[in-house]
């Protein structure tokens, strides 16, 4: 079938992101005909061009339009209203999804154990029930740790209110702070629409992270140090295969993966940020849909793990969003 790789322009700037070439060489092995198309910050060019030669479906890896991600549920709804058929989830899973506090409140309802937050804008705090110190403070609707730094524990009413106040000068949003989860950090890759599948547990391994740091994901945990050189924080972290972890508890931690897959709706694919304390509490932290794909991304790591290599993972998802259509 005719697909359209459906991408930001962020992904053309250096360093071009691999997986384009990755995703249009898997979709052409499965015998697709891909083609690309790329989004800025103007949506006409993008409707000309998905209307000239209308796909059969489009892979949709846009995450945000014109560098806002609290923009990309936008894109998918765009799709909806051109009737054109793509893969991953709707633009009410996108909206709920890349929303961290909307996430929690959701997954509380269907009984699925998050973080207890409190959000605050602008003197207005919205909370319910206690919380209490270390706090992790984010801006709710960004992505890749952005915003997230060692600064963002804190251990006092004097740390929150100065972390308060410099996040919301510098997102204009509301701040999210919610408990701080000692414990291990997993992954679960959720693959699938009626029958949903758990992929293989991913850690990510702090076993070498500079002493004395809180264990974070911190952005620069993630992409080295301010982008120049890679620290300390990066080089500590490393995404493993588990082997400790007892069989009981690797299907709990699944089971609340596919559980909140399902709660907030998703469509084909996405990936669940987890931690797990020493008691054995599992937390679901975030819940990313339509997350990075690139062929060593968590994700697709996990899927070759359980013996779905590259293209075959790009064309399962084909088939998933194919299907959702076909009905
Ligand atoms: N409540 C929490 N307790 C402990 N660590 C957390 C908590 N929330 C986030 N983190 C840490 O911060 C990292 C980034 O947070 P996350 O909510 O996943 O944001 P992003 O969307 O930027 O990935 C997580 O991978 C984790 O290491
Ligand atoms: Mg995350």
């Amino acid at each position: 079938m005719k697909v359209a790789l459906l991408h930001t322009q962020d992904a053309l700037e250096p360093p071009v992101d691999p997986v384009l070439d990755q995703i249009e060489g898997a979709l052409g092995e499965s015998g697709h005909e891909a083609r690309r198309v790329v989004i800025d910050d103007s949506i006409e060019p993008v409707i000309a061009d998905l209307k000239s030669d209308p796909p059969d479906l489009v892979f949709n890896i846009a995450e945000s339009f014109g560098g806002r991600s609290a923009l990309e549920s936008n894109i998918a709804a765009l799709l909806n209203l051109l009737s054109l058929r793509y893969t991953g989830s709707s633009p009410a899973g996108l909206i709920v999804a890349g929303d961290k506090t909307l996430t929690k409140k959701v997954l509380s309802f269907h009984g699925i154990l998050t973080a207890r937050f409190a959000t605050v804008f602008r003197g207005n705090v919205d909370w319910a029930g206690d919380i209490s110190f270390p706090l992790i403070l984010k801006p709710p609707q960004e992505d890749a740790s952005l915003g997230i730094t060692q600064n963002s524990i804190v251990h006092d009413i004097k740390e929150l209110l100065e972390s308060i106040s410099s996040l919301q000068t510098e997102y204009q949003s509301p701040v999210l702070a919610e408990e701080f989860i000692d414990g291990r950090e997993f992954y679960v890759g959720v693959l699938g629409n009626s029958n949903v599948q758990a992929l293989p547990i991913i850690e990510l391994d702090f076993s070498k992270f500079p002493k004395g740091l809180p264990k974070i994901a911190s952005w620069s945990a993630k992409w080295g140090e301010d982008g120049e050189g890679k620290g300390a924080e990066f080089a500590g972290t490393e995404s493993i295969f588990p082997t400790d972890l007892p069989a009981e508890m690797a299907d709990r931690i699944k089971k609340v993966a596919v559980d909140a897959f399902q709660a907030l709706r998703l469509r084909d694919y996405a990936r669940v940020d987890l931690r797990v304390t020493d008691s054995g509490k599992i937390y679901v932290i975030e819940v990313n849909p339509n997350c990075y794909l690139e062929a060593k991304s968590e994700f697709a790591t996990a899927a070759l793990k359980e013996g779905i290599d590259y293209p075959p993972l790009i064309n399962r998802i084909v088939e998933l969003a194919s299907a959702r259509y076909s009905r």
